[in-house]
């Protein structure tokens, strides 16, 4: 399958950029591998990972695998919102369960937001949209950062093993900041890491897909994962090299054992060094040795559990230029917005197109600029060749923007007049079953 590409150069130099400074996976690779993969994975708005082996083993093996991710109850929910619940129902399929994160202890702490706020927030804005964009409701939970003991707990035990110049180094925290500030990357490991404690499911790959801004703590999460563990691997030349700490080395011989129940026998093994070498094993091997190692610690280290994997999603562009942001009405689609406010926006978005509907023929329009463009290809338009023909008429000159922008609205207010109606449809007992208040 090829991949398509529907931006032009300066955007996608600046994704580019970012995975090259900060070594984030390309999701391109993965994407013929996957099953029926959905448009945004078809189109790059997926576009970075790490750690996303884990996930496509536990999906080839049909093993269960989880997905956390996080929502910042900072106001209406947008189209932007909606990819991350797009990925979400994709996964879902193979039987992944999603828990929801509220952030409400980090919205108190950055921005001093009172907790009954973030609740109504979650649950009239998200928990709603969620189940009216059709998430399974047998598949998900919403729980509260302030409500779940154990995400605090599990943000405490990770925490002895992140040191404060790294904080520093990462976030750019000084002497200046506010505690709320610094504990809220700890909460969210918290977060990520605690749906592997036993009463939550017990260790297994977690999918985190996000944002790209969220990198950070991804970064930080997985390095704090690793070393909570007494064993861990690398890739060498040769194959996967296992790593045992002083306290790991008395159980490398129960991983040999275990390597070669399954077929592993190329092994070289040296305890005193706390080392072994699994020749010939490549990437896709990864997932089960990570998964071996982390059987054989269980009951010895209590806080061996997989390092969370992760997705990144692009931003999308405001309809005013910049981000869209939900503090900024004119620069967002919000899924409950009427026909009226949908039409003026759509009318008053920024486009790639020329200043006469003369030059446009003449010289065609920019759809790689163009945040109309955008919406069909994120929201609008589920075949490819439909969305490359859309393309191609802009770029030509034959589509213009006024006609564009009408197709764009009808398309726009019949997708978010279904979901509403389905909203209006949702009982507070459906919301019950989905929210949980511990
Ligand atoms: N920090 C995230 C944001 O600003 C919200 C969040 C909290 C989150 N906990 C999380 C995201 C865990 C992903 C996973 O949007
Ligand atoms: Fe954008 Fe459509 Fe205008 Fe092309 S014709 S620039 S896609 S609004």
């Amino acid at each position: 399958m090829v991949v398509i590409n529907p931006w032009g150069s300066s955007q996608y130099e600046d994704y580019r950029k970012l995975m090259e400074q900060f070594g984030i996976g390309d999701m391109s690779r993965y994407i013929d591998m996957l099953p029926n993969p959905p448009p945004i994975f078809r189109r790059s708005i997926v576009f970075g990972e790490r750690g996303f082996n884990s996930i496509l083993g536990a999906i080839r093996r049909k093993d269960p695998f989880v997905i956390l991710t996080g929502l910042s109850p900072s106001g209406k929910m947008h189209l932007g919102h909606k990819m991350v619940i797009d990925q979400i129902k994709y996964y879902q399929k193979f039987g992944a369960f999603a828990y929801i994160a509220v952030a409400d202890l980090e919205a108190y702490g950055a921005r001093g937001v009172p907790l009954k706020v973030s609740e109504r927030i979650a649950i009239e804005e998200y928990v709603k949209n969620y189940l009216a964009l059709g998430l399974d409701p047998e598949r998900f939970q919403v729980y509260f950062q302030s409500k779940r003991i154990k995400v605090l707990d599990t943000g405490y035990f990770f925490s002895r093993f992140v040191k404060w110049g790294e904080m520093e180094a990462i976030y750019g925290f000084n002497s200046s900041y506010n505690m709320a500030h610094i504990m809220a990357p700890i909460v969210q490991i918290g977060d990520i890491m605690h749906v592997q404690l036993e009463e939550f499911g017990g260790p297994r790959p977690t999918l985190v897909p996000v944002g790209v801004d969220q990198d950070p703590h991804l970064r930080l999460c997985r390095d704090v994962a690793e070393r909570a563990r007494a064993l861990n691997f690398m890739p060498f030349d040769q194959g996967i090299m296992i790593t045992a700490s002083q306290e790991g080395r008395d159980l490398l011989r129960e991983v040999e054992r275990r390597l070669k129940e399954v077929g592993y026998s190329d092994l070289d093994v040296n305890v005193p060094y706390g080392v072994i070498k699994v020749f010939g094993a490549r990437e896709e091997d990864e997932y089960l040795i990570e998964r071996i190692l982390i059987e054989v610690q269980r009951g010895k280290c209590e806080m061996a559990m997989f390092k969370p994997s992760s997705t990144y999603h692009r931003m999308m562009t405001g309809l005013t230029g910049g981000k869209m942001s939900s503090s900024k009405p004119e620069t967002a689609i919000f899924l409950t917005d009427s026909e009226e406010e949908i039409w003026k926006k759509v009318m008053n978005a920024i486009t790639g197109g020329r200043s006469t509907a003369k030059e446009q023929r003449e010289l065609g329009g920019i759809p790689e600029r163009c945040s109309v463009f955008e919406i069909y290809a994120y929201h609008l338009v589920e075949d490819d060749e439909e969305l490359m023909k859309i393309r191609e008429e802009c770029s030509s000159g034959e589509r213009l923007c006024g006609p564009c922008k009408k197709e764009a609205y009808q398309r726009l207010s019949e997708l978010l007049r279904e979901i509403q109606e389905r909203r209006e449809s949702i009982s507070e007992k459906e919301v019950k079953e989905v929210v949980s208040y511990e």
